[in-house]
């Protein structure tokens, strides 16, 4: 994940760059570069680190013009250093390339360009567009930018300028969105609205497979066959303008709807569907390491425990190595027995939580290998462990974690995928998950379309004083995290267990009173799921029930469904999970409660 800026107008491009750069940075941050037209050439000045420690260095005067790109950059291909930073150029410097996504077909293209005699100066796929554009372009963007979409197979949001063109951007998108924001004799290409809000008074979002011609004063936007096409502006109101909640009522909504991007974006970048791989290799563990480890420990609070959780069951079932999920504060106390063949991951949204950080620490004083699945890199657990799966869920601001939860979910199933690559699987997950993780926004998304049907189980629940939230398997860990939203925010009083422990205590609690939420999904675990809303039913509880699209034989069990569309039960939790943030949220505005900032919590607790 990665972020573009591009600028052209009549003001100077660098200034506007490095602050849209700044602005974006929460999609990645290990470099920063820039391309500015001037006087026939383009001038690139890029390298590893932040954008706050390199803007200094690079000299305005040097740098002037008033056309030019920017990047900063998350790595996929290639470690974090000068060569592999963007823009990517070709040998003559004659065009340059940021991009945000993923080019599938790169190893092909590479040699193909090699064997034509092209020398590559990084390890980056972008490189591959940058040779590819120049060879192309004789005097027309557009059909360069057309032969690109023609040559290359993947996800890619791409600003492009030619040392010809001297105040044109060409912006190209498949996949990976593209917006387009429209100011005063001044127009700019951007990854999301950020770095627009303040200078453009409206946007065009990229089309799929669309290409646009750029200048300070016009916006020409083509298909794939060349032709022009119209395009909608759309202009941007005053609450994206002020509070950035892009016209949601709360963070936690956006911050929901938020989780297909985001999860497109996570999964696009490291699942390598060509080669039938998943690229973690940034997370710095060898193959040799994985195969040596013999247990994995999964530590965090709240939330982040809920995806320890699920990672325990993912590690275990799909990688084959025993893991546990322990909370972070009941860490040090149980005197895990560590060395080098455990690996410690400690999971936190914030990587400044006290607790997670020092059952981290114990783990490192141990001698077991560490890894942070984090949201902020630069954290305090971020610079302690020995390696960290940035999860790039962007800033959360409400108190309640959603974003980062899924994002967690999809981070930890895509390192037991990797594990299990390492330690000589036979591959079977990852071909039958990778159409499924394919489609995973989409099933995301379309629960995010149901919300009428959840507000019409809130305005039920609202009243409750007392609920439970039950689940198996793979999906207990949902059951706790509803439970736990649900409580956090509406102050509902509310329980999460693993179904098959009803019948050992929570059932004396059932009543018409006390809403019952099951998860009964289609999968291993449905059967049994439904026996356990039969029990609670033959009391005369009250069900809430996630189940699956066209599960007739559930929904006459059920008060309230919650559809959700039929997915492969090991990434079900990822949509699950889904309505039940819906619920918490709707039950809590119903109740008129402070939605984003509920009593006595805090974002990040940094005590013990
Ligand atoms: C607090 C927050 C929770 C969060 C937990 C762990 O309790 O209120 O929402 O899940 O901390 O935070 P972390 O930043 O480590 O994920």
């Amino acid at each position: 994940m990665c972020g573009i800026i591009g600028y052209t107008g009549s003001s100077q491009a660098l200034p506007v760059l490095v602050q849209g750069i700044r602005l974006l940075s929460y999609r990645g941050y290990d470099s920063a570069g820039v391309s500015i037209w001037n006087d026939g050439s383009l001038r690139i000045r890029k390298d590893q680190g932040r954008i706050e420690d390199l803007a200094p260095r690079w000299n305005p005067d040097e740098l002037a013009g008033t056309a030019g790109i920017g990047h900063t950059r998350w790595a996929t291909h290639g470690v974090p250093n000068m060569p592999n930073a963007h823009p990517q150029h070709d040998a003559g410097e004659q065009v340059a390339v940021v991009h945000n996504g993923i080019l599938e077909n790169d190893l092909a293209l590479r040699e193909r360009l090699e064997g034509e005699g092209v020398v590559f100066a990084s390890d980056t796929d972008t490189e591959v567009f940058a040779h590819l554009f120049a060879r192309s372009f004789e005097g027309d963007a557009v059909a360069a930018a057309r032969s690109l979409l023609e040559t290359c197979h993947g996800a890619f949001a791409l600003a492009i300028q030619h040392a010809s063109l001297p105040s044109t951007l060409v912006a190209v998108r498949r996949g990976s969105p593209l917006l387009i924001g429209l100011g005063v004799r001044e127009n700019l290409v951007a990854s999301d609205l950020r770095p627009l809000v303040g200078r453009a008074d409206a946007v065009i979002e990229l089309g799929e497979d669309q290409i646009a011609l750029v200048t300070p004063d016009s916006v020409r936007l083509f298909g794939a066959d060349g032709g022009e096409v119209e395009y909608a502006t759309r202009p941007i109101d005053h609450s994206e303008r002020d509070i950035g909640k892009d016209g949601y009522p709360h963070f936690m909504l956006k911050e929901i709807h938020e989780q297909p991007d985001r999860i497109y974006e996570l999964i696009a970048s490291r699942v390598d569907a060509e080669r039938g791989a998943v690229r973690l290799d940034d997370v710095g563990i060898t193959d040799d390491q994985w195969r040596r480890f013999e247990r994995v420990d999964l530590i965090g609070c709240g939330t982040a425990f809920h995806a320890c959780l699920y990672g325990a069951y993912v590690l275990e079932s799909i990688a084959g190595i025993p893991a546990r999920a322990v909370m972070a504060h009941e860490y040090e106390a149980r005197a895990p027995r560590l060395n080098d063949r455990v690996l410690a991951i400690a999971l936190s949204q914030s990587g400044e939580t006290m607790d997670t950080k020092i059952a981290a620490q114990a783990a490192i004083d141990g001698g077991a290998h560490t890894l942070g699945v984090l949201n902020v890199r630069q954290s305090v657990i971020g610079r302690a462990v020995h390696g960290v799966l940035d999860i790039h869920a962007g800033p959360e601001v409400a108190v309640a974690s959603t974003k980062v939860y899924t994002q967690m979910l999809c981070a930890l199933l895509l390192l037991a995928l990797r594990a299990s690559q390492a330690r000589g699987g036979d591959g079977r997950h990852l071909q039958e998950l990778a159409p499924a993780l394919k489609r995973l926004p989409d099933d995301v998304r379309a629960v995010l379309g149901r919300f009428d049907g959840v507000r019409e189980a809130a305005r039920d629940v609202r009243r409750a004083g007392d609920m439970l939230f039950l689940g198996r398997g793979y999906d207990a860990g949902t059951a706790l995290e509803g439970a736990l939203k649900m409580k956090e925010i509406s102050y509902i009083h509310a329980e999460g267990y693993p179904a098959g422990e009803m019948k050992h205590g929570p059932i004396a609690l059932v009543s018409r009173e006390m809403p019952t939420v099951a998860i009964a999904t289609e999968g291993p675990t449905r059967d049994r799921m439904i026996g356990n809303v039969r029990e609670v039913r033959a009391r005369d509880g009250e069900i809430l029930l996630v189940a699956t699209d066209g599960d007739v034989d559930a929904e006459k069990l059920a008060d309230f469904v919650l559809w959700v569309p039929s997915v492969h039960p090991l990434i079900a939790p990822v949509v699950n999970v889904v309505p039940l943030q819906l619920l918490a949220y709707e039950t809590a505005r119903l109740r008129g409660c402070d939605v984003d900032q509920p009593r006595n919590l805090a974002k990040t607790v940094t005590v013990q």
